[in-house]
């Protein structure tokens, strides 16, 4: 399973072209399973359908727990690093990870929690929001963890698609100097959520908390009713391991569906390969377990090659801006895997809390989330790995469960910017508009996927027909990722950013629709139209053009600016407050009614010289007004 050199990865891609399903049978051998696959892969992109390890039976957790045991008990599988340096952290080996998710599988059991059924997770970056989603995965109960930064409504909406029976969430969390009232939020969402049953509360930061009669379980109490013995239950390769909402162009996000053995192979063999990463590695991926990467580069990648994972609970910049590199040469960190725009925030603080750390023990570094500029990786290659060690820029979604194109560490020559080449069974495309193929090197166009990998999405929970409509309806039998990229000379691929009317921010993905339908929810919006545009650390930033009623420009636009940043912040949660709020008398639309966001980009981005053809406006002078306005 293991590529060393550049000659076994050309071997290795080749092999996963010619004969896919021997290639990852062969990956999938490395594993536990309880009962051998039948057949390797069943597929097509127009329903669509993809199955891989057809008949196989295993549980998850016995690969990322049970089976390390023996041979690695004593090891440390998490080490959980805290908000405030000053707290203690903790190291859990994985015989008492082990025990600890066997204990709360108990709990989540006691509390009525079977095979199939959805649990909601909202909790901060403690080593009990790992434990909860294994103990999910240990009893075969679909886990749904929401971000610690989405809002009360934003839960509601995740629990009731999924219906989910059971929520575990926190009293609150710390992030810097903040306190977050968790527990408050949860309650507020159930209001309107009639299928849970239970809450389960673990205690973090001792806020007060109402604990409903019947319904509000305390974490640590629970956990002393129940012994550590918990078989792990049998899954079918296809059963589902989680669901994960994503925002898109249209509409409220999504469930992306990720079942548990395709998931599990591909997590762990990209993780192993893309990081190269050794026995006796310490790993510390900085991302949210809320998010993908947090799932699979975090949890069940490292988790299932028995490695050790940190968990950072703060920010890189509490209690100040050398909070990685503190932890880097606290814990003697391998391989660190963060986004660019935790970089780019970083870069802007000089090197003073870069140099006063012993960084020596990195070997590998990371990059995902969003394109890096050139800048930022210069700075990420020479200051944080010395020149010495290799940067792997890896791209991927939500919808692919694992890293599709990057280096692999050390063996991939890589070139600022570029993801470089595909893993091994990733089969990119370039088309253009009309789905046509872009042949050869030194071109662009949107990029998709000809062939399945095992961890693609299998549907979106419960409207497997806007999975098809999302994801492969765009082009006929490809997967389209949605983003735009580019293939240099080299065959190198570069990707270039969302084609479609999806923001990234900060690493955050954000539909320009949702922020809408948000502000436009706010008291006297008429309408509003949400692009993006370039912003030094965040990579993008969220402009918001608003009609209201009656005359918002007057003394009281920033009031009112406040309180439709507090609409959104209600609705969606702070990551989708705009940065710039442009009150305007009209949208340029055209004679059919359809914004035309080409216009309002090229404002948003400052660059009013050459707007294109704006003759199929509807009113032309309503360009002028919002070029005069400009922010
Ligand atoms: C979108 C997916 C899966 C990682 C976390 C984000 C952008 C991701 C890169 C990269 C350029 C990147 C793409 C993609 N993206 N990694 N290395 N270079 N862009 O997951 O929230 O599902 O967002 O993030 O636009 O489509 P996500």
């Amino acid at each position: 399973m293991r590529i060393r050199t550049f000659d076994e990865y050309q071997t290795a891609y080749q092999k996963s072209v010619d004969d896919p399903e021997e290639f990852w049978a062969e990956i999938a051998q490395n594993f536990q399973w309880r009962k051998p696959w039948t057949k390797t892969l069943q597929w097509n992109f127009t329903e669509p359908s993809v199955k891989w390890f057809i008949g196989g039976k295993l549980n998850i957790t016995e690969n990322c727990l049970d089976r390390h045991l023996a041979e690695r008990g004593d090891q440390p599988a998490i080490i959980w690093e805290p908000n405030d340096p000053n707290e203690a952290g903790v190291t859990l080996t994985y015989r008492m990870l082990f025990d600890q998710v066997c204990r709360f599988a108990n709990v989540l059991k006691r509390n009525g929690v079977v095979k199939g059924d959805r649990v909601c997770i909202y909790l901060p970056m403690v080593p009990e929001l790992a434990i909860a989603v294994l103990a999910c995965a240990r009893i075969g109960a679909v886990h749904s963890v929401v971000f610690g930064g989405f809002s009360a409504q934003s839960i509601a909406d995740r629990i009731n698609d999924a219906q989910c029976k059971v929520v575990v969430t926190a009293d609150g969390a710390y992030r810097g100097n903040k306190e977050i009232p968790l527990k408050s939020t949860v309650d507020d969402a159930l209001i309107g959520c009639p299928s849970v049953q239970k809450v389960i509360v673990m205690t973090r930061t001792r806020t007060p908390v109402s604990m409903l009669k019947g319904r509000d379980v305390w974490w640590e109490q629970e956990v002393k009713q129940v012994t550590a013995d918990c078989p792990a239950e049998e899954m079918d390769a296809e059963d589902m391991l989680f669901i994960l909402y994503t925002s898109g162009s249209t509409g409220k996000p999504k469930g992306v569906v990720h079942t548990c053995g395709g998931y599990m192979v591909y997590a762990a063999y990209t993780f192993q390969n893309v990081f190269q990463y050794e026995p006796g590695q310490i790993h510390f991926c900085t991302a949210d377990i809320g998010w993908i990467t947090g799932h699979s580069y975090i949890v069940y990648g490292p988790l299932a090659c028995g490695a050790t994972s940190i968990i950072f609970e703060g920010v890189p910049t509490y209690p100040d801006y050398g909070r990685f590199w503190d932890i880097v040469d606290k814990y003697k960190v391998n391989i660190l895997y963060t986004a660019p725009t935790a970089i780019r925030s970083l870069m802007g603080f000089g090197l003073e809390k870069v140099d006063n750390h012993d960084l020596s023990s990195l070997d590998v570094l990371g990059s995902v989330g969003e394109p890096i500029n050139e800048e930022a990786w210069h700075w990420y290659d020479d200051h944080i790995g010395k020149n010495r060690c290799p940067i792997v820029d890896t791209w991927w979604q939500t919808e692919t469960g694992g890293i599709l194109i990057s280096p692999i560490a050390g063996i991939t020559k890589t070139k600022p910017t570029y993801a470089t080449l595909p893993l091994p069974g990733v089969q990119p495309i370039l088309v253009d508009e009309n789905g046509k193929e872009i042949e050869g090197n030194g071109v662009s166009g949107n990029l998709c996927m000809k062939f399945p990998w095992p961890g693609i999405l299998r549907t979106t929970y419960g409207d497997h027909e806007r999975c098809r409509q999302t994801y492969f309806a765009t082009y006929p039998g490809l997967y389209f990722t949605g983003d735009g990229c580019l293939r240099d000379e080299d065959g190198y691929y570069r990707i270039t950013g969302r084609v479609d009317d999806v923001l990234n921010v900060s690493g955050h993905r954000i539909g320009t629709a949702e922020v809408e339908n948000a502000i436009n929810m706010h008291t006297g919006v008429v309408e509003s139209a949400v692009v993006g545009y370039p912003h030094d650390i965040k990579g993008q930033g969220i402009y918001a053009y608003v009609i209201t009623e009656g005359d918002a420009g007057g003394h009281d636009a920033e009031l009112t600016k406040r309180d439709i940043l507090a609409t959104v912040s209600r609705v969606i949660g702070p990551i989708a407050k705009p940065d710039k709020i442009q009150f305007v008398s009209g949208l340029p639309k055209t004679r059919s009614g359809k914004i035309m966001r080409r216009i309002l980009r090229k404002i948003a981005e400052g660059d009013t010289s050459n707007l294109g053809d704006t003759t199929t406006l509807l009113d032309p002078a309503v360009v002028d007004e919002i070029k005069a306005g400009a922010l």
